[in-house]
């Protein structure tokens, strides 16, 4: 018997929802903390990649077009095509540490919701539910209908975590990437995975904007 311990991946199940650049600050924050991924880019997400990123997201050259997406190695991640309903994440049997959907459509979340599983990310997310394990879930859509509140309510009363794509600006961020960092931030913090993407509130006010030269209330005197 082999004495290794056996890979404990996080899944991450980037849906259609515009927020491709939360997918992939969560994705590189997971890789940079050692974390091993099983990713799912569901048929609806390839439009967004090619929208946001210029991307076209191919199954059969995955490695190659996650490279060029994050910019970096793909060690430590292992693909499975959304129709593949036979996958690894498709059975509770599988062990993962859990599951995070980032962004998730509204078509996600209400799929998850009610167990719905039409491809692999909705079935890995409904085991994740299923066993009990974290589900951190990342809807990007605005406004709410009824119907989307409804099914975030019972994805609540499941468990899971709903994390909306709401950054803060508590942290004087000057950049985009520092507003999308801090969702990542969140969603890493919800799973217990270390990280250094922001500079947590120190419980004084204004302290962020002062250490940024407070070019922030500068700007908005001009
Ligand atoms: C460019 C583009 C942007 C979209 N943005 C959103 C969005 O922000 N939120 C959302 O809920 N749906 C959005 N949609 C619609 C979803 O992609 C659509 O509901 C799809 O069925 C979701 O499927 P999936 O959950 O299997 O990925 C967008 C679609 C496109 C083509």
């Amino acid at each position: 018997m082999s004495s290794e311990s056996p890979r404990r991946p996080w899944v991450v199940g980037v849906s259609g929802a515009s927020g491709t650049p939360y997918a992939r600050a969560v994705l590189t924050g997971l890789l940079d903390a050692g974390e091993e991924v099983d990713l799912v880019v569901s048929r609806a997400a390839r439009l967004t990649l090619i929208d946001e990123v210029g991307l076209s997201f191919r199954d059969a050259y995955w490695q190659d077009d996650l490279g060029s997406w994050l910019g970096r190695d793909t060690q430590g991640v292992r693909y499975w095509s959304a129709a593949d309903l036979g996958a690894g994440p498709a059975s509770g049997s599988y062990l993962t540490r859990g599951m995070v959907v980032v962004p998730a459509s509204t078509a996600a979340v209400a799929g998850i919701a009610i167990g719905l599983s039409k491809d692999l990310l909705q079935r890995a997310a409904d085991v994740t539910l299923k066993e009990r394990r974290p589900l951190v879930i990342v809807p990007r859509e605005t406004p709410y209908t009824r119907s989307t509140l409804q099914h975030l309510l019972t994805l609540h009363d499941a468990g899971a975590i709903l994390l909306p794509a709401s950054p803060g600006f508590y942290g004087a961020p000057q950049s985009v990437q520092q507003l999308v960092d801090f969702i990542a931030a969140k969603v890493l913090d919800a799973i217990g995975v270390e990280h250094d993407l922001i500079t947590r509130w120190s419980g004084e006010l204004g302290a962020a904007r002062r250490d940024h030269g407070d070019s922030a209330s500068a700007g908005a005197r001009k």
